[in-house]
């Protein structure tokens, strides 16, 4: 089974490039499956109702989110009905949502779910070590995808050790900027600190570029305007998993920019 991971999605030239370069990565790899993050999607900040259809209809499976979960008020409208869209698992209880999603595909079953790290993300959050525990405990499946939505390199690489050989796939999401250390680990799990991000190349992480440069210059607030012009990139990974040993046979990192 062949399984595609696209970085934070970023605004309109996030959804441009996912338009163009979906549909050749899934045609160049044979992909089976695909996860993507979407909490950028809108302006930025969040998703809509209309992006978060506009992500399936591109064949996304499953959308995990991030901190900007409820960065747009409207997901509060829809994500009760939105049956494939995975925000933070350790979020406290009672948070609207699910941390997980488990999808058929044939005869296997795939549980994707996404943990946010507590390091430098200043929320209110649980363990995503423990809620992780938990979750394998509670939700048997032949394979488990991780979405590791955080800032700091060591507690997703930590995470990564920790699951090595019970999650499938660790990826990580947030930082916008693509790592060079993917690899499969010692007891299998193929894992990568940051998938990248999908959207203009030339701003700071997404943010038009001017605003961003003044606000450390001057530490005066400035607007997050997206960088709409200019050149942009599609990122994220491409895993093989082998259908009867659920091991991973080949990987390849996707950073298309044009
Ligand atoms: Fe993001
Ligand atoms: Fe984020």
């Amino acid at each position: 089974m062949k399984i595609l991971i696209i970085g934070d999605i970023y605004s309109s030239s996030g959804r441009l490039m996912v338009e163009k370069y979906v549909p050749k990565v899934k045609e160049l790899y044979n992909i089976n499956f695909i996860v993507a993050n979407g909490e950028n999607i809108a302006h930025g900040n969040g998703i809509t109702e209309r992006y978060y259809h506009f992500l399936l209809d591109q064949h996304v499976n499953v959308v995990t989110m991030g901190n900007h979960t409820w960065g747009n008020a409207e997901i509060f409208k829809f994500i009760n009905d939105a049956k494939v869209l995975v925000r933070p698992l350790n979020y406290p209880e009672g948070t609207p949502g699910v941390g997980y999603v488990t999808v058929k595909y044939n005869q296997t079953t795939i549980t994707v779910f996404q943990v946010m790290g507590r390091t430098f993300m200043n929320q209110a959050l649980d363990c995503p070590f423990q809620a992780t525990e938990k979750l394998l405990k509670e939700v048997k499946s032949d394979i488990y995808i991780c979405d590791f939505h955080g800032e700091a390199t060591s507690e997703k690489i930590a995470y990564g050790y920790h699951f090595d050989g019970r999650v499938n796939i660790i990826v990580g999401t947030h930082t916008h900027v693509q790592t060079n250390d993917a690899r499969v680990l010692s007891n299998g799990t193929m894992y990568m600190t940051d998938l990248g991000m999908t959207g203009a190349l030339d701003g700071v992480i997404g943010v038009e570029r001017d605003g961003i440069i003044k606000k450390f210059l001057t530490g005066m607030p400035v607007r997050h305007n997206p960088m709409e012009s200019g050149p942009k990139q599609f990122c994220g990974l491409v895993v093989d998993i082998d259908d009867k040993t659920r091991k991973v046979t080949k990987y390849d990192i996707i950073n298309m920019v044009e």
